[in-house]
C-alpha cells in the first residue's frame, strides 16, 4: 500500500496555507497521489462547530483535525491540514500521533499580513471588533523544527508550491518527476540541508 502521510500547514492569517493546501492537491492529484483538505474555515463550520477561540477550544479543533488526519493517512492517503493551528503543544501532540507528519511553516511577518489582509479580520482585530485575534492579541507559537518552511511574503505560490513538493519526494513520500516544479540549485540545498538537520536524510 502506498504510503500515507500528512502535510500539516501552520502560521497566521493571510499566510497562505489554504492557497497552498490547494494547489499541492493539485499537484498532487496529477502524480495520483489521493488528497483531502481539512481547512480550518470550513472544518469550523461542521466538525467543529460550536468551538470558539479560546486556547482550549482551538486546542480540541486541532485534535479533532488531527483525529481524522491520522484516519486518512494511515490509510494511505495525503492528509492536507490548513488551520492557523498557533499552539506549539498541541501540534506536537498532533504530530505524536500519526506517522509521517510533515509541518509547513507558513512564515510571514505580522506586518506585511496586516498589508495584505486577504479577509479584511486584521482591520477589524486591530480597531478591537474582533478579540483574541492569533498575531494580534492572540499568541502565534512558531514551529522550530517545522519539515518545511515557506516564506510566503518573499516567495511565490508556485515556488513554495515547489519546496513542499520537492521535500515530499525528497522524504520518499511521493513519486519523484523529471522537472515540473519550481525550485532552484540553493533552495534544493536548503531543503536537503533541513531534512538533514532533521534526522531524514
Ligand atoms: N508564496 C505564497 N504562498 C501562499 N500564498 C501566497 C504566496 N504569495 C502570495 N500569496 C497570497 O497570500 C494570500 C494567502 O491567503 P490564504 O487565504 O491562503 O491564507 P490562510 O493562511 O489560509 O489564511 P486563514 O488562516 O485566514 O484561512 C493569498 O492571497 C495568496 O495569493
Ligand atoms: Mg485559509
Amino acid at each position: 500500500m502506498k504510503k500515507g502521510f500528512t502535510l500539516w500547514f501552520t502560521g497566521m492569517s493571510g499566510a497562505g496555507k489554504s492557497t497552498l493546501a490547494e494547489a499541492v492537491e493539485k499537484e498532487l492529484l496529477e502524480r495520483g497521489v489521493g488528497t483531502e483538505i481539512l481547512d480550518g474555515d470550513v472544518i469550523r463550520t461542521n466538525l467543529s462547530k460550536g468551538l470558539g477561540f479560546s486556547k482550549e477550544d482551538r486546542d480540541i479543533n486541532i485534535r479533532r483535525v488531527g483525529f481524522v488526519c491520522r484516519l486518512l493517512s494511515r490509510h494511505g492517503a495525503c492528509a492536507i491540514a490548513a488551520c492557523i493551528s498557533p499552539y506549539a503543544a498541541v501540534r506536537d501532540e498532533v504530530r505524536e500521533s500519526i506517522d509521517n507528519f510533515v509541518e509547513v511553516f507558513c512564515e510571514a511577518p505580522v506586518e506585511k499580513l496586516i498589508e495584505r489582509d486577504v479577509k479584511g479580520l486584521y482591520k477589524k482585530a486591530l480597531a478591537g471588533e474582533i478579540k483574541g485575534f492569533t498575531g494580534i492579541d492572540d499568541p502565534y507559537e512558531a514551529p522550530e523544527k517545522a519539515e518545511i518552511v515557506v516564506k510566503t511574503t518573499e516567495e511565490t505560490v508556485e515556488e513554495s508550491v515547489g519546496k513542499i513538493l520537492r521535500t515530499l519526494e525528497l522524504m520518499g513520500l511521493i513519486p519523484a518527476t523529471d522537472g515540473g516544479t519550481d525550485y532552484s540549485e540553493e533552495e534544493e540545498e536548503e531543503i536537503k540541508k533541513r531534512l538533514s538537520d532533521l534526522g531524514y536524510i
